[in-house]
């Protein structure tokens, strides 16, 4: 099979843990019999630094007209990149939300699971975790707070900013599907996250899913509040299947979960549309204070690659056999130094790439 496969760099480590995640894709192309065109896309930092904007017309045309895009990780450090003297709509970030609305990714998929070789790196105390976990975070991406109309200006004399939060039926439907249809693949369980005694976006959204859960009986609803889901998260992280959450949520309580795992260097995830397309990316940031450094971890990365080729793709024994050699190398005992602990390997992100292709075969 021939995959299409949009490439984005990006930048800070971005570079790095692509490059690490395009060997292993290479890797399961030999021993699967897969080949790839592809087609570098520029984002973000490295998009302003070539056409002055972080992301141009041109390529949203080229990413659509992949079967699904890679990407490593945009932005740089706000206090010294010439990026951020620009104007908001002009700096890294701004790409990326445009390029997940102009692709239609609404659905934000950010698994976090405990393997047992890092419950060592895990902050938790190890009774809280006993036995690992296993969540999938499905955020919203398209709506709420990261789209809605804001300003900054004077108001009576006074400097005011506003940014406003709206959802409408439809958005909170289709995600609330997508999270039921991956609960039926997993252990039926749907926690929805919201602040519904606060907010009439959170009401509606309670509604919705509530509509949506009489489609699926043999699923489990529960409603959680935000705040009660950040401390659960920390307190009994066992207790979660599936979280369904708006995208100013998902973003905060994705990055703890993620810190839960051990690592933000280990959390994958996927952007999907209602087509098989997708953009595929690290949870993490472009951690430009290691960027050049050759010492990111480039797991999370290729655990994205993983999901590219199960959802994009329907390529599932090859999206098992990198998540199965990422697992062995962790059982291996080598490390990053993100998630390095007493008595194992240090190795560096080129390393980490090479153990994982060797193990697979
Ligand atoms: C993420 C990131 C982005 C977000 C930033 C870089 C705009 O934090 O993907 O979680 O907030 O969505
Ligand atoms: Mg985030």
């Amino acid at each position: 099979m021939e995959l299409k496969v949009g490439i984005i760099k990006g930048d800070g480590i971005g570079p790095e843990i692509v490059t690490e995640a395009m060997k292993v894709l290479n890797k399961v192309g030999e021993v699967y019999g897969h080949s790839y065109l592809y087609k570098e896309l520029l984002l973000g930092g490295a998009s302003i630094d070539v056409h002055g904007v972080p992301l141009t017309d041109e390529t949203i045309a080229e990413a659509k007209s992949c079967d699904a895009v890679l990407m490593g990780s945009i932005g740089g450090d706000a206090k010294v990149s010439p990026w951020y003297k620009l104007e908001p709509s002009k700096r890294p970030e701004a790409g990326l939300l445009k390029i997940r609305k102009s692709l239609n990714l609404f659905a934000n998929l950010r698994p976090a699971v405990l393997y047992d070789e890092l419950k060592g790196a895990c902050p938790l105390k190890e009774e809280l975790t006993e036995g690992g976990f296993d969540m999938m975070i499905m955020r919203e991406l398209t709506g709420g707070l990261y789209f809605g109309n804001r300003y900054t200006s004077e108001v009576d004399g006074v400097m005011t900013a506003c940014d406003e939060l709206t959802y409408n039926e439809n958005e909170i439907r289709r995600i609330a599907i997508r999270a039921f249809d991956i609960a039926m693949k997993r252990n039926k369980k749907v926690i929805s996250v919201d602040k519904a005694n606060v907010l009439d976006s959170s009401r509606l959204w309670r509604k919705v899913v509530e509509e949506v859960a009489k489609d699926y009986p043999e699923v489990t609803l529960e409603h959680m509040l935000v705040d009660n889901c950040a401390m659960q998260l920390v307190k009994n992280p066992k207790q979660f299947d599936v979280i369904l959450t708006e995208n100013m949520f998902g973003d905060i309580l994705s990055d703890e979960a993620s810190m839960i795992t051990g690592s933000i260097g280990m959390l994958a995830s996927a952007s999907l549309n209602d087509t098989k397309f997708g953009l595929y990316e690290p949870s993490g940031g472009s951690a430009p204070d290691i960027a050049g450094k050759g010492i990111a971890n480039p797991i999370a990365t290729i655990l994205s690659a993983a999901m590219m080729l199960r959802f994009s793709f329907d390529l599932d024994k090859e999206a098992d056999a990198i998540e199965a050699a990422v697992a062995q190398v962790l059982k291996d005992g080598y490390r990053t130094i993100d998630i390095m602990s007493e008595g194992k390997v240090q190795v560096n992100t080129a390393e980490i790439g090479n153990l994982i292709c060797e193990r697979i075969a």
